[in-house]
């Protein structure tokens, strides 16, 4: 099987056989994938911080295998843990993340890899598939989001100086632009199933309930270099009119004067805004008089068909991700012009919905009513505090495997190393 004729999901009405094989399909493609990071790697990069908030490249590889080890190995086949010299470095609730710069050598760390790697595929040959698949699914996620941010980690290493943008004097202070419902496109009120409840879907996707929602408009594409100039020249970041106060005080003390990948340059003007806090894309909103998407209104803009009133499993139908219907997996090494796949539009008519940039929403990452742990209570349950916002839709380094409208990705809101933009809504 080539990489893109695989099923990414092993689903229950599959003969063992076949489960198998699409797992051990699977594993090794997004394997093949997390490699991919290191052939570039330098020592520094391998184990320094880029950032207090991210853990070095070197221990998120340590921690796959770890998290692999604990769920397939231990868990389901009950073996020992096979590394417990291991287990308080990469332990998800082990050292905290400036503590995890100490690591064993990349050569060492491979080798573990590769080990439990060994045993789990060894298992998976006569493992009782049928009742595992969730967890199965669950740890391909869990190293396609690790891997994601390993890449977040290496672009923050391979930062070149930020361009700056010179802050504009009072004078050119711009009044608000009356929001323009110009490249919005317009989704009619109605009830639509938020979440999703199959094999692959996450605890905090589950379950999934009836939502209604009123009229509203949503921009078709993510917001652009060229639009959020107009904000950068207007004097955005100097005028706390447009900011929720916090952000206003996290502009104030980290002295931000534009996005942390900002490209002013005629040549990204039409790509994504890339690199931008919750804060940031929340005043960007308020200048232009509109504001954030809540989940669920990003969510009926990716999947909502109105011609038959369902659902679609992905914005342009059910057919998978492929090259041709959006920038994820890697594959285009960055951000693209927006609109760039036809292919891969929505129903109601929005872009780049999966991949390219992740879109912040306004809404607080929380358990929906009826939401079970899984596989522990602090996968998801820990970040319900209502200090992490929700983000939708993947970005260009989103691996296949974790790349579905109702995947809800969360950070707080002042964390801009995401490859991360948003776009704007109206309400009718
Ligand atoms: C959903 C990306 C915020 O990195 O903390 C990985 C994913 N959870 N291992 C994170 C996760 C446990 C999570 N994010
Ligand atoms: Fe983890």
């Amino acid at each position: 099987m080539t990489s893109s004729s695989i099923p990414l999901i092993a689903s229950a009405d599959l003969t063992p056989t076949e489960l198998r094989q699409i797992l051990r399909a699977n594993l090794t493609a997004c394997r093949q994938s997390t490699l991919g990071l290191i052939n570039v790697l330098t020592d520094a990069e391998f184990s320094q911080q880029a950032h207090p908030d991210f853990s070095p490249v070197g221990w998120h590889l340590g921690h796959i295998a770890f998290t692999e080890s604990l769920w397939l190995l231990e868990y389901l086949k009950r073996d020992k843990c096979a590394y417990p010299q291991y287990q308080r470095l990469f332990a998800a609730d082990g050292l905290p993340k400036t503590e995890r710069q100490v690591l064993p050598s990349l050569a060492e760390i491979l080798t573990f890899m590769e080990t439990i790697r060994d045993r789990t595929l060894t298992y998976l040959e006569t493992a009782p598939l049928h009742q595992q698949l969730r967890l199965w699914q669950w740890i391909l996620q869990h190293e396609s989001q690790h891997a994601e941010i390993a890449t977040y980690i290496l672009a923050l290493h391979r930062q070149e100086q930020p361009i700056s943008t010179a802050p504009c004097t009072a004078e050119e202070i711009a009044i608000p632009l009356s929001a323009s419902k110009d490249n919005m496109v317009f989704v009619a009120s109605g009830e639509f199933p938020l979440g999703h409840e199959s094999v692959e879907a996450l605890d905090n996707e589950q379950p999934q309930r009836a939502v209604q929602l009123t009229d509203y408009w949503i921009d078709r594409t993510p917001v652009t270099v060229a639009e959020y100039s107009e904000f950068v020249a207007a004097g955005g970041y100097q005028n706390s009119q447009w900011w929720h106060p916090q952000g206003w005080h996290w502009v104030a003390a980290n002295e931000i004067m534009q996005p942390l990948y900002w490209r002013p340059e005629a040549e990204w003007a039409n790509t994504p805004v890339c690199g931008v806090s919750w804060y940031e894309a929340d005043a960007y909103a308020c200048f232009v008089g509109k504001r954030l998407p809540t989940e669920a209104e990003w969510e009926r803009a990716a999947q909502w068909q109105p011609a038959t009133g369902t659902v679609q499993p992905m914005p342009w139908g059910d057919a998978p991700a492929t090259v041709h219907r959006g920038n994820f997996d890697g594959e285009r090494g960055g951000v693209t012009p927006v609109g760039e796949f036809p292919a891969g539009r929505s129903a109601v008519g929005c872009d780049d919905m999966l991949g390219n940039v992740w879109e912040w929403t306004s809404s607080w990452f929380d358990g929906y009513p009826g939401f079970t742990p899984y596989p522990y209570a602090d996968y998801s349950q820990a970040y319900f505090d209502k200090r992490h916002r929700v983000l939708r839709g993947g970005s260009w380094a989103t691996r296949r495997w974790v790349l579905r409208p109702t995947f809800r990705n969360w950070y707080q809101p002042e964390v801009r190393q995401l490859f991360a933009g948003f776009r704007c809504v109206l309400s009718a």
